[in-house]
């Protein structure tokens, strides 16, 4: 179970780790993610089995430049290049057809590959030195994901990870990930980059979604999925709950009433600000106890979308 300082030391240590064929989690500006090489389908091997992720869920492969970039991805859609250029690095996967140099592995055996150039000074560093990574959430499937380096460990130190400690992840909630279908991009997964800034971008009055059983779609996407520990019961601002032995995640205000923990998420409202505290503050309910989590159902609209996806599929799993 060990951090590493995001220092040249440690960036070194991380990238010695990839290039052997072993494991690295690093941090990413969205959540923290853990990393093998995109080309060596042994090292992919070990992110399944270290998250206990079934290999039907693909992984994104993580860039730090369009070089890389080109040795990925076979066909650029123009849609998909404006995209790249508008928001790279940042908080957006774009789902292209593949070239055959990534394994199936990393794809599922899917014709296309997830890319995405984070906007993190540790995450590109580390992928200058290592070539690109392919990397999913730091977590073991189904669970929270990790917004610090302390929620990595709890979850996959025991596994022997090694984890880059680059502090919390500004965001706090995934890219947003888009397909394209004729030339069109089709959001695939909620995440960090709101649909309207993907519409305007694209000179669009909206960006199409693609719901459960659409042609073009996340695999991993299931309905139930970032669970806490406790199960989690949405509930609207104000709603009756019984605080025995519960947590409370509040959006806006403090709930009354004696619960063994409770956040709130943005004081003033801000959905930004919520999504940043989104992970951490459902690790610390988890980590109160509580037997059930109460979670207050946020706006939904712009990044509310986004939270009000993972609360409902944390809500799904028991
Ligand atoms: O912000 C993020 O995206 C973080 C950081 C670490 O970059 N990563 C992340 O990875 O959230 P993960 O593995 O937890 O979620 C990746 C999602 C999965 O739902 C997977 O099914 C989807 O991306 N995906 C990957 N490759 C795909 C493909 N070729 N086609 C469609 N969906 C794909
Ligand atoms: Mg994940």
């Amino acid at each position: 179970m060990k951090a590493l300082r995001a220092d040249a030391a440690g960036l070194r240590r991380a990238a010695a780790l990839i290039k052997r064929g072993a494991l690295a989690a690093f941090p990413t500006e969205t959540v923290y993610g853990l990393g093998a090489s995109a080309f060596d389908p042994a090292a992919a091997a070990k992110i399944f089995e270290a998250k206990g992720r079934p290999h039907f869920d693909p992984l994104i492969v993580h860039i730090s430049d369009l070089r890389q970039f080109r040795s990925v991805a076979a066909e650029v859609p123009a849609a998909a290049a404006l995209l790249a250029r508008r928001f790279w690095p940042g908080p957006l996967t774009l789902v292209l057809k593949k070239r055959p140099s990534v394994p199936d592995i990393v794809t599922s055996g899917l014709p296309t590959v997830a890319v995405r150039m984070p906007a993190h000074p540790v995450a590109e560093r580390l992928i200058k030195l290592a070539g690109p990574l392919a990397a999913p959430s730091a977590n073991r499937f189904g669970r929270l994901s990790p917004t610090t380096a302390a929620h990595v460990l709890r979850q996959l130190g025991p596994r022997g990870v090694t984890v880059l400690d680059g502090g919390p992840a500004s965001h706090g909630i995934e890219s947003t990930i888009v397909a394209f279908e004729r030339g069109k991009p089709v959001i695939l997964r909620r995440g960090a980059l709101p649909d309207s800034e993907i519409a305007a971008a694209c000179g669009l009055r909206r960006v199409r979604f693609a719901a459960a059983g659409a042609k073009v779609r996340a695999p991993g996407q299931l309905k139930s999925h970032y669970a806490p520990a406790a199960p989690l019961r949405l509930i609207n601002p104000g709603a009756r709950t019984d605080p025995r032995g519960a947590a409370y995640l509040a959006f806006r205000r403090k709930p009354r009433g004696e619960f063994l923990a409770s956040e709130v998420l943005s004081p003033s409202g801000d959905l930004r600000e919520a999504a940043a505290n989104l992970f951490s503050a459902l690790h610390r309910l988890e980590e109160s106890g509580a037997r059930t989590i109460y979670a207050e159902r946020v706006p939904a609209r712009g990044l509310g979308l986004a939270i009000m996806d993972r609360l409902r599929r944390a809500a799904a799993s028991r």
